[in-house]
């Protein structure tokens, strides 16, 4: 079956090791393709985001083999400039392999990326901004082809702030002929990794963790091994369900520093926090009011990916509380599953209002898209009786195994 049984209402109790960045890992293996030979990517989690990249990889001509956390890809063998519809229409990130494969392969076709649900998640940007680097679009309804005889470094005045659009021009300048300047570029943790992968096999680009990239095309890149950080908006899920249950967790590898807007918030709430170098020890539940409204931004603001899993926090506070989201149009989808539950909360345009002064009662929910999946398991994790949510294919694309972990920190949960 493909969901998740939860019995509430129990305190949590326990320590669960933080998986490899999902957001990470995507563009990493994305960008191996820029490298002939053999990379080996260590730490790489076990989800279905990822095997989905891995069979687009290997449908290109690239052989995978993956060992417990190791995943060897020589990609020596990679002919193919035209993806498998199924995989690029469930993944967004299959957007990624858009700058890497025009590196590589100088043309390809694709349909348009798939993905979670959560708003229109257009690919105008990407395109716009590669097209300043040479490249020549053909846009049909279903799918679009871009050729590139020579790519060439540009300067991108974005207009706002895109995560993927940073990491397909990233990708696309790194051996391209000249200079390419990205501005204003995402600051994610996750694209100081791709760049930090990218430098390791002998790429040029400065300003790494600064909205102006500026990245010098180099002839050629070198295999390497590289090392995925752990998942912060993964150890902001446990820590979402600590302050839903309380009790009293330790979230081994949790990586603090990349936490701080999400940290504040929950002490905010009421939660008590270590944060440490080995990781982050969470005590206590959500308790109190957050006083001003709760607005998701692009890093180092409040992560959206958080969003929905600090909404059932507040809605079991006790007290009342504001969301603002600012990045995604239809990232309150869990709203009325929330509501199916007990919970009060009202929804004006991109603003959720939470009363949290009521007790919340498992019962059948669905899951809609990922992190909206997991906040209502946690949310379950507080609630009385015994809950299900269902549709867990959604949860498994970005969580190696949610009951396992949970168990792990004492919760009663099972596949179901
Ligand atoms: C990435 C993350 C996702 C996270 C999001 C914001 C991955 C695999 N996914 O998604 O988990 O929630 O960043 O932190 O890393 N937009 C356009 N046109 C474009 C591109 C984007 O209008 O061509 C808009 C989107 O609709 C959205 C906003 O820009 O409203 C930000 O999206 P973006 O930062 O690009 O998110 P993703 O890269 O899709």
């Amino acid at each position: 079956m493909d969901a998740v049984r939860i019995y509430g209402g129990n305190c949590l109790s326990g320590q669960t090791k933080i998986q490899g960045s999902k957001n990470a890992s995507l563009p990493i293996l994305a960008a191996t393709l820029l490298i002939d030979g053999t990379c080996e990517i260590v730490n790489c989690p076990d989800i279905s985001d990822v095997y989905h990249m891995l069979r687009l990889l290997e449908s290109l001509g690239c052989r995978v083999c993956r060992r417990a956390d190791v995943i060897r890809i020589d990609t020596c063998g990679v002919a193919e400039c035209d993806m498998p519809a199924d995989s690029v229409g469930v993944m967004r990130s299959s957007i990624m392999l858009l700058g890497a494969l025009l590196a590589r392969m100088g043309e390809v076709a694709m349909e348009y990326p798939g993905g979670c649900v959560i708003g229109k998640r257009p690919i105008d940007l990407h395109l716009q901004a590669l097209r300043r680097m040479g490249v020549e679009i053909t846009e049909g309804p279903e799918e679009f082809c871009a050729r590139a005889w020579r790519l060439h470094g540009a300067v991108h005045e974005l207009p706002f702030v895109s995560v993927g659009v940073t990491e397909n021009l990233i990708l696309a300048a790194v051996l391209a002929e000249g200079e390419t300047v990205i501005h204003p570029a995402a600051r994610e943790p996750e694209i100081q990794a791709l760049c930090e992968f990218l430098v390791s096999a002998g790429g040029k680009i400065s300003g790494v963790g600064t909205d102006r990239l500026v990245i010098r095309g180099v002839k050629k890149l070198y295999p390497v091994r590289f090392c995925v950080p752990a998942d912060r908006i993964v150890a902001g899920t446990w820590l979402a369900a600590c302050l839903c249950a309380g009790g009293r967790v330790f979230l081994e590898d949790a990586p603090c520093g990349q936490m701080e807007s999400v940290l504040a918030c929950a002490e905010k709430l009421g939660g008590r926090l270590s944060p440490s170098p080995e990781g982050l020890l969470v005590e206590g539940r959500a308790c109190k009011g957050l006083k001003k409204d709760l607005v998701t931004a692009v890093y180092p603001g409040f992560p959206t990916d958080l969003q929905s899993l600090f909404m059932a926090a507040i809605a079991f506070s006790g007290q009342d509380g504001r969301i603002v989201e600012t990045v995604f149009e239809n990232r309150f989808r869990i709203v009325p599953e929330l509501l199916k539950m007990g919970a009060d909360i009202r929804v004006q345009g991109n603003c959720a209002c939470i009363r949290g002064n009521r007790p919340l009662c498992n019962t059948i929910v669905e899951a809609k898209e990922l992190r909206g999946g997991a906040a209502l398991v946690v949310a379950a994790l507080a609630a009385e009786g015994t809950g299900i949510v269902t549709n867990r294919h959604y949860i498994d694309r970005g969580y190696e195994d949610i009951t396992r972990s949970l168990r792990d920190l004492g919760a009663e949960i099972e596949l179901a």
